[in-house]
């Protein structure tokens, strides 16, 4: 048959879809070739139908097989030809990759030296009570010592038996509470009592100029059990300055007040710039770290602890502090790192 041929023929050369949608009109449409030649076997004698009919619908089938099959590969063929269109040897696009942001490093950092000693790290509430954050602390009620924390109280009065609900100006409200937890553990366990505590934290207090923000981060150290003495502090001390400024910074303690340690101590460590020598930046070579002490027994005993059978020292110190203290890293004014100014904190 001709029209078979014909068509076939046609619908094997057609490059695009819209041509052979014309091919399908003009062979199988409404008034395609080959439906008008279906219409004609009415005509026919009635002997001669039924077999020229079955031919026919089989033309028409083969036709749109071929149609529809060449659909198929005209459409994978231009699904290739754009596949081929991407040079896969081309340089990519780099994607823009983030980083911690400083002080989370530095948290980090701090958390892996203090580990590798036994400390384990906790995080204990940030809005507090006054009596874990002062009373248990050895602070009398209304005592002037109180005003040197800068607090933000959240309430006027409480007459809660803990006192006010504040945002704890330091991390040593943790103390108390580390005390209470591990006199409860040693109560169940019969084991004596250890404490190697690293508490990290943001503190607040009301101050804001360069070298302070009013939200900062602390980390706070606490070793209680037998016959601890100021021989562990210097050395625990003595071990985080090597691991964390480096090998060449010394450290020194210098007789200072606080009433949560007796005695108690100031902390400072070598400047990074000239070695202890002295120099413009620290004047004497020395920078202030923070505080630490021996745990005084008035607070071992608010933790529930015989300060007759165990002893104690803690430490805190700035997160944002010994950061700027570490070598090569001056930040003029504290409250950048907070600002969330992209330029500043790609430095680092
Ligand atoms: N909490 C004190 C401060 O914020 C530091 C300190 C902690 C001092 C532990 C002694 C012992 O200044």
């Amino acid at each position: 048959m001709n029209i078979k041929n014909d068509a076939l023929s046609l619908v094997l050369d057609a490059k695009d879809e819209k041509s052979l949608e014309e091919i399908k009109l003009q062979f199988v449409g409404r008034s395609g070739k080959l439906t008008l030649a279906l219409k004609n076997i009415a005509k026919l004698p009635l002997e001669k139908r039924p077999e020229i009919g079955a031919l026919a619908n089989d033309v028409k089938q083969a036709i749109e097989n071929a149609i529809s099959s060449q659909e198929g590969s005209l459409k994978h063929h231009v699904k290739e030809r754009t596949r081929q269109a991407i040079d896969i040897t081309n340089p990519g696009i780099k994607p823009s990759v983030g980083h911690l942001h400083l002080i989370t490093q530095a948290i980090s950092e701090i958390t892996s030296i203090f580990q590798q000693i036994g400390f384990t790290k906790v995080r204990y509430p940030e809005i507090e009570w006054d009596y874990y954050a002062f009373t248990a602390l050895n602070f009398p009620e209304n005592h002037p010592a109180r005003d040197d924390w800068e607090t933000f109280f959240t309430t006027e009065e409480s007459d809660n038996e803990k006192g006010q609900i504040i945002l704890t100006p330091h991390t040593s409200s943790g103390q108390v509470r580390e005390m209470q937890k591990a006199v409860a553990e040693s109560k169940k366990t019969g084991i004596p009592i250890s404490i190697r505590m690293l508490n990290i934290a943001k503190c607040y207090r009301r101050q804001s100029d360069v070298s302070h923000t009013q939200m900062f981060h602390q980390f706070e150290g606490l070793v209680v059990g037998e016959n601890i003495s100021i021989v562990h502090l210097k050395g625990v001390l003595d071990y985080f300055v090597k691991s964390y400024f480096g090998e060449n910074r010394k450290s020194r303690i210098r007789p200072y007040h606080f009433q949560f340690t007796e005695p108690s101590f100031e902390v400072d460590v070598t400047c990074g710039v000239c070695l202890g020598k002295g120099c413009k930046l620290c004047k004497a070579g020395w920078l202030e770290m923070g505080g630490a002490g021996m745990v005084h027994p008035n607070v071992l005993r608010h933790g529930g602890i015989d300060s007759k059978k165990y002893s104690g020292f803690a430490f805190g110190w700035g997160v944002e502090r010994v950061l700027m203290m570490k070598e090569g890293i001056e930040i003029d004014d504290l409250r950048l790192l907070y600002s969330n100014k992209l330029e500043f904190l790609e430095q680092f």
